[in-house]
């Protein structure tokens, strides 16, 4: 059975169909990719995963339930994390302070064991601890931003371009945590334009293109279309 299953999701903005009748399934134990140029519905899908904006049509199934019957504030305790496009850290709040928003209400115990481990994957949220998020680099912020997303140690954690506007060595970085999520067993539903680093990381993929499906399937067999998008 699939962890989630997104079937004929439609999303209008008034007049604009960002989503035009999408299907996607995502399978415990997977990183999948959704990758597509600019405007293509990447953010528009996870947005309405995690109930940030309503389906005009369709079903989005989490773990054998419909989420059109759970608000936006339940699904996050349903066990689906999320670290958005921009990594919009809260800038005066301490690094350690950004992390536990992500696991607020889940106790003192799982806090500080989330923490641990959280810190143990970013060196980073030891040495700026302290330090506010605002005054981070880009790189460093999308650090915080996942492990923020992390911190309730969801089921499903949806990454919106988490490279966007990052140098080559901090995309590698991203990259490297991101596989230590995948290794802890976590579900990753992840979307990018630049699918040359993302397809490294994803076992299969879809390609969307003006709120469609162009084509779906594993990384190999998606990787000549997608690199293709890359440069449109
Ligand atoms: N809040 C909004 N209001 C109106 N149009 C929007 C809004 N958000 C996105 N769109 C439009 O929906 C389409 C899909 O956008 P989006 O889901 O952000 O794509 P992506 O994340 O792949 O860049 C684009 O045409 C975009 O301009
Ligand atoms: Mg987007």
């Amino acid at each position: 059975m699939s962890l989630l299953e997104i079937d004929g999701l439609t999303i209008r903005y008034g007049g604009i169909t960002a989503l035009n009748g999408i299907s996607i399934a995502v399978t415990e134990g997977e990183t999948v990719l959704l990758v597509g140029a600019n405007g293509a519905g990447k953010s528009s899908t996870i947005n309405a995963i995690i109930g940030l904006v309503p389906a005009a049509g369709g079903r989005i199934v989490f773990d054998g339930k419909d989420l059109a019957t759970v608000p936006c504030e339940r699904r996050a305790r349903l066990g689906i994390g999320f670290a958005p496009e921009g990594r919009r850290v809260f800038p005066r709040l301490s690094v350690t302070d950004n992390v536990l928003s992500g696991a607020f209400g889940l106790g003192r115990a799982h806090q500080k064991q989330a923490l641990d481990w959280l810190c143990s994957v970013f060196p980073l949220l030891i040495e700026r601890a302290k330090q506010p998020a605002g005054q981070l680099s880009g790189g460093q912020q999308q650090m915080v931003a996942i492990a923020r997303a992390m911190c309730s140690f969801p089921r499903l954690l949806l990454l919106d371009e988490p490279f966007l506007g990052l140098a080559p060595v901090w995309i590698q970085q991203i990259s490297a945590a991101i596989a230590q999520m995948k290794q802890r067993g976590t579900t990753v539903l992840m979307t990018e334009q630049m699918a040359r680093p993302a397809l490294k990381l994803a076992t299969r993929g879809y390609v969307m293109r003006g709120g469609e499906v162009r084509r779906s399937g594993t990384v190999a067999e998606i990787r000549e279309i997608a690199l293709a998008d890359e440069y449109l």
